[in-house]
């Protein structure tokens, strides 16, 4: 039974937090936020806000493995090299309820919650975020830092750069890629390539933008 530490402690972090307690493999489960209204909370009852971002340092011999929840997808990333560099182990964490083909490869700091799918020869980068119901399909490839948000699905082979975000049920058919740093509205269907740094929308998915580069 280990100790996690999971930083950031908004909605995102209190599914996650769930996520790991309905593993039944960590004993103590708390929180870094720099948000000073949540600090000496407890969410869910049972994990307290113990400091902010920067106290990790401080936590690592508390701590066996540390986990980033947060939207930003490029700062999640940042922040799973940091915590590795500084001794973390940095855990996928898997719901019960989500089917995971034993041939799909999840990198490190991914998170796949309740009613998510990831099917044969699937690859996930680090630090993915695949949200409740979202599907990947077999030999999708998807880079660091992606997030597919609720009900989002890929269909096979689709390739999907770093940090790009699939928004809540946006489709994307198979064979297809999406670029590094692109974003795919909420209710898209994607059925050509998307270039990098792109916002897309509608069905089908049309070029509305481009994309803010800090997302
Ligand atoms: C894509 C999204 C994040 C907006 O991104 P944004 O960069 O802030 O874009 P804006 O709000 O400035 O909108 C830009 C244009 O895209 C349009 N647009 C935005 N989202 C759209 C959507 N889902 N479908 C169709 N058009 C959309 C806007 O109407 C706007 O068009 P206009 O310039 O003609 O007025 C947002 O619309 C979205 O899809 N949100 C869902 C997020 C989600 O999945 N959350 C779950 C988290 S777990």
């Amino acid at each position: 039974m280990g100790k996690l530490l999971i930083l950031g402690a908004g909605g995102h972090g209190k599914v996650v937090a769930e996520c790991a307690l309905s593993l039944g493999i960590y004993t103590t489960i708390a929180f870094l936020d720099d948000d000073e209204k949540v600090i000496e909370e407890s969410i869910l009852g049972s994990c307290p806000v113990i400091g902010t971002f920067s106290d990790a340092g401080s936590f690592v011999h508390k701590f066996s493995e540390a986990f980033v929840a947060l939207g930003n997808n490029r700062s999640r990333v940042r922040l799973i090299t940091y915590l590795r560099e500084i001794g973390y182990k940095i855990p996928c964490l898997i719901h019960p309820a989500a089917y995971v083909s034993k041939s799909a490869h999840i990198e490190i700091g991914t998170v796949i919650m309740a009613g998510a799918v990831v099917n044969a020869d699937a690859h996930i980068g680090v630090g993915g975020i695949i949200n409740t119901g979202a599907s990947v399909d077999h030999d999708c490839v998807l880079g660091v830092g992606v997030h597919l948000s609720p009900g989002a699905r890929l269909g096979g082979t689709v390739t999907v750069g770093d940090y790009t975000w699939i928004c809540m049920g946006a489709n994307v058919v198979n064979n297809v890629h999406v670029g590094k740093g692109s974003v795919a509205a909420a209710g898209a269907t994607v059925i050509r390539d998307v270039g990098d740094n792109l916002l897309v929308a509608k069905v089908p998915a049309r070029e509305l933008k481009k994309t803010d580069l800090k997302r």
